[in-house]
This record gives structure tokens, C-alpha cells and sequence, in this order.
């Protein structure tokens, strides 16, 4: 039996989110992309989003308590009890120690932790290339996986975009968030032994499958 409650750790533009996509088809559970929640909350300029805005154009992190909430909400839906990938989530030690009781609480622990790396070169080409759909979130990626239908989602129809976080200078900011606050994470989960490292340059498909053995 695979392991079906993971985290997929690794800096921006890895690839967390595509290889999030293709695991969630393969076990069948819920995908938590706190990117995607806060998107979603922006876009719809509810009061999570109003707050996450700011912080998000400027390539900062969200605070921990807003995101924390979010987390805790979304592991109560029904669509979790089979098991959830976090995608995106924790990228501070606040919300690795809240996320560890949270789950100790329901009794269901993390089971893997598959961390993508790649350089900051191959990060940068990645984001700046990078296509989504405003609908259904479908990622495409200009030079890799173009959208065959243009401006349109190949899947749902919806509009693809470029995140307004996806540009030069707002990314070089996320990747100095993500070594000040979420690399240090790496030698906690490294202690815990649930850590595989996954080479995030392979194509999509070698990353998959790297990443159905590390979870088998
Ligand atoms: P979030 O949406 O989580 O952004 P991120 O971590 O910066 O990650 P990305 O979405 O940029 O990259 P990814 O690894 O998912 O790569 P993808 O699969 O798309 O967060 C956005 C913001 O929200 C943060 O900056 C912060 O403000 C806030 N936030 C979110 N979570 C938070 C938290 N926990 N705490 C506080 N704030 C939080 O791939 C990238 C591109 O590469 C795509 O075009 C794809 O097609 C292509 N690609 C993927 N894999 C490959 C491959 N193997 N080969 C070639 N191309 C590939």
C-alpha cells in the first residue's frame, strides 16, 4: 500500500504542483495547495485574501496564522479521511510544529515527505515560462507543455494566465523566502526519516515515477 498522506517539499517552480496533480489521480486523495486556496481567496476578495495580497505580489510569505487556519479548515472536509498531499505547506518552522500536533490529534501522521530540488536557474526558466488556467488551475509551461489551445485551457476552457507573482523580481524574493524560511525545514523532516530526495530536473514523467517509488 502506497503512502497516501504526503508532503511535497521543494522551492518555487519544482514542479510541486504539476507531479501534486498526478499523484492526487494516482491515490485518489485530496490535494491541498495553499497556493492555490489563497489564489482562489484573492481572486474572490474574501478577507483571507484581502489580507494574503500584499504579501503575495511581493513574493513574502503569508503570515503563519492565516495559512495555519486555512490548513486546519481544509484537513476537516470529507475528501481527506482517504488521505491529502500538501503542496506548499509548511514553509516555516511555526507551521511544521503546528502541522505535526494538528495531525497527531487526528492520529493520522505524515507518511512521506518527497522533497524536489533543482537550481535556481532551471527554477527561474520554470516560473518565467509558466502558464495557468484562472478556472481550473491547469498549469502549462510555454517551452515544455504548451497549451495546445493557446489562451484557452486545453481541459476546462478557462483563460490561461500568468500569475502576477511570476515575474523577475518577485521571484527572486520567493526563492529568498523559501532559503530563509522553509530550507531549514529539511533537516527536521531529515530526522524523521520520512525524507526522499527527488531529482526536480528530470522530465515530469521521470519525476512521477521517481516519485511512486519513493511513496510505494
Ligand atoms: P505557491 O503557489 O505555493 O508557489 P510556490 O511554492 O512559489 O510554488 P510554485 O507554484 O511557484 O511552483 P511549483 O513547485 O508548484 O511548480 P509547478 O508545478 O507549477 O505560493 C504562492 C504564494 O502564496 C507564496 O509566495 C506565498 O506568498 C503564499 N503561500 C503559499 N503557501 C504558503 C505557506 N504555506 N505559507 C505562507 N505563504 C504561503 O511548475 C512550475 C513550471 O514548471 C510549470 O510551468 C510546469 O509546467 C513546469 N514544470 C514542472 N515540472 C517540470 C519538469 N519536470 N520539467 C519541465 N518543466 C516542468
Amino acid at each position: 500500500m502506497p503512502s497516501r498522506r504526503l508532503v511535497l517539499f521543494g522551492p518555487p517552480g519544482v514542479g510541486k504542483g504539476t507531479q501534486a496533480v498526478r499523484l492526487r489521480e494516482e491515490l485518489c486523495v485530496a490535494h491541498i495547495s495553499t497556493g492555490d486556496i489563497l489564489r482562489d481567496n484573492v481572486k474572490r476578495s474574501t478577507d483571507l485574501g484581502v489580507q494574503a495580497k500584499g504579501f503575495m505580489d511581493a513574493g513574502k510569505l503569508v503570515p503563519d496564522d492565516l495559512v495555519i487556519a486555512l490548513v486546519e479548515d481544509r484537513l476537516k472536509a470529507d475528501d481527506c479521511k482517504e488521505g491529502f498531499i500538501l503542496d506548499g505547506f509548511p514553509r516555516t518552522a511555526e507551521q511544521y510544529d503546528k502541522l505535526d500536533s494538528m495531525l497527531e490529534a487526528r492520529g493520522t501522521p505524515v507518511e512521506a515527505v518527497l522533497y524536489f530540488s533543482a537550481p535556481d536557474e532551471t527554477l527561474v526558466r520554470r516560473i518565467a515560462g509558466r502558464r495557468m488556467c484562472r478556472d481550473c488551475g491547469a498549469t502549462y509551461h510555454v517551452d515544455y507543455s504548451p497549451c495546445k489551445t493557446g489562451d484557452t485551457c486545453e481541459k476546462c476552457g478557462g483563460e490561461v494566465y500568468q500569475r502576477a507573482d511570476d515575474n523577475e523580481a518577485t521571484v527572486a524574493k520567493r526563492l529568498q523566502e523559501y532559503q530563509a524560511m522553509s530550507a531549514p525545514l529539511l533537516s527536521r523532516y531529515q530526522e524523521t526519516g520520512l525524507l526522499a530526495e527527488i531529482d526536480g530536473t528530470l522530465s515530469q514523467e521521470e519525476v512521477f515515477q521517481a516519485a511512486l517509488v519513493a511513496i510505494s
